[in-house]
């Protein structure tokens, strides 16, 4: 607690990591996101909830680029971002973990974390042992838990895959992580070995925004929850000023509760 009070404390004294401020995008007529705005600071956890459909995946696709969007603009550090496609998100520190992964299965941890930017020898042959060396360096920071350097991912855990997926993406420079569902397919061990690799990242100042079904799941990992409901913004609450039920009835029925700042999406009632 009182390290997530040091976390806000240090958060309103930074400028915010992202900003999206009014972002819309259509789907032939489908508002999937209209004048949704929202932000991150450095070190803190910001839960994305709402119901299927929302527009979750929607507005953090157009912050990872991988769509374009209609209307609305993008703030990192303060400044407006170009953010049009996955490379330009990229280089502003901005990575995606999807809930598949993506993890090449047949080979090792050091093989994925370098996976289409491998280390040469000079003789321009893979360097193994640097790039082992190298991994083992990341994963003992995130997971000292760790051990299986020497096994292909697929026959590692779900949690174990997923700090892989995580070591690879803070390895090279993210700043701010979004992670689609992280612990969608993972029991209780794994789900509490994923909290531990998120707080850790939390140290390092790194930015995340969860997006999950699971109301408790989010309520245990983030400083902030912002709720969206048929593409918009219905409030976004501290997680200490708010209850779950309060949180469940802006998920369901759009309504903020006072201890949450509304948004556009909020019902009048
Ligand atoms: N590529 C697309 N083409 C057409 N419609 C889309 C596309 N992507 C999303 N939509 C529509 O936009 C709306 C928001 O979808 P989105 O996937 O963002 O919801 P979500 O909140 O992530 O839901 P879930 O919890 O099911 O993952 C939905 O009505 C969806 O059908
Ligand atoms: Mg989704």
């Amino acid at each position: 607690m009182a390290n997530s009070q040091n976390n806000q404390a240090a958060a309103s004294a930074q400028s915010a990591l992202v900003e999206m401020k009014d972002i819309s995008i259509s789907f032939g007529g489908v508002h999937a996101v209209e004048k949704a705005s929202c932000e991150l600071y450095p070190g803190e956890v910001v839960g994305l909830l709402g119901h299927n459909g929302a527009g979750k995946s929607t507005l953090i696709k157009i912050l990872s680029g991988a769509y374009t969007r209609d209307s609305g603009s993008i703030f990192v550090d303060g400044k407006e971002a170009t953010i049009n496609n996955p490379r330009q998100a990229k280089a502003y520190g901005i990575e995606t973990i999807y809930q598949t992964l993506a993890l090449a299965d047949n080979v090792d941890a050091a093989a994925n974390l370098y996976l289409g930017r491998e280390l040469l020898t000079r003789w321009g042959t893979l360097d193994d042992a640097a790039m082992e060396a190298e991994t083992r360096k990341v994963m003992n920071r995130l997971n000292p838990n760790f051990t299986r350097f020497k096994d292909p991912v697929k026959q590692l855990s779900g949690g174990q895959r997923q700090s892989v997926a995580i070591a690879r993406a803070i390895h090279f420079n993210a700043r701010i992580l979004i992670m689609d569902e992280p612990t969608a397919a993972l029991g209780p061990a794994e789900t509490e070995q994923v909290g531990q690799l998120i707080h850790q990242l939390k140290n390092d100042g790194i930015g995340i925004f969860l997006i999950s079904h699971d109301i408790h799941d989010v309520f245990d990992l983030a400083d902030r929850v912002v709720v969206m409901k048929n593409g918009a913004v219905v409030g976004s609450a501290r997680t200490e000023d708010v209850s779950k039920d309060e949180v469940l009835g802006m998920i369901i029925l759009g309504k903020c509760p006072p201890g949450a700042t509304p948004g556009p999406g909020a019902s009048s009632d």
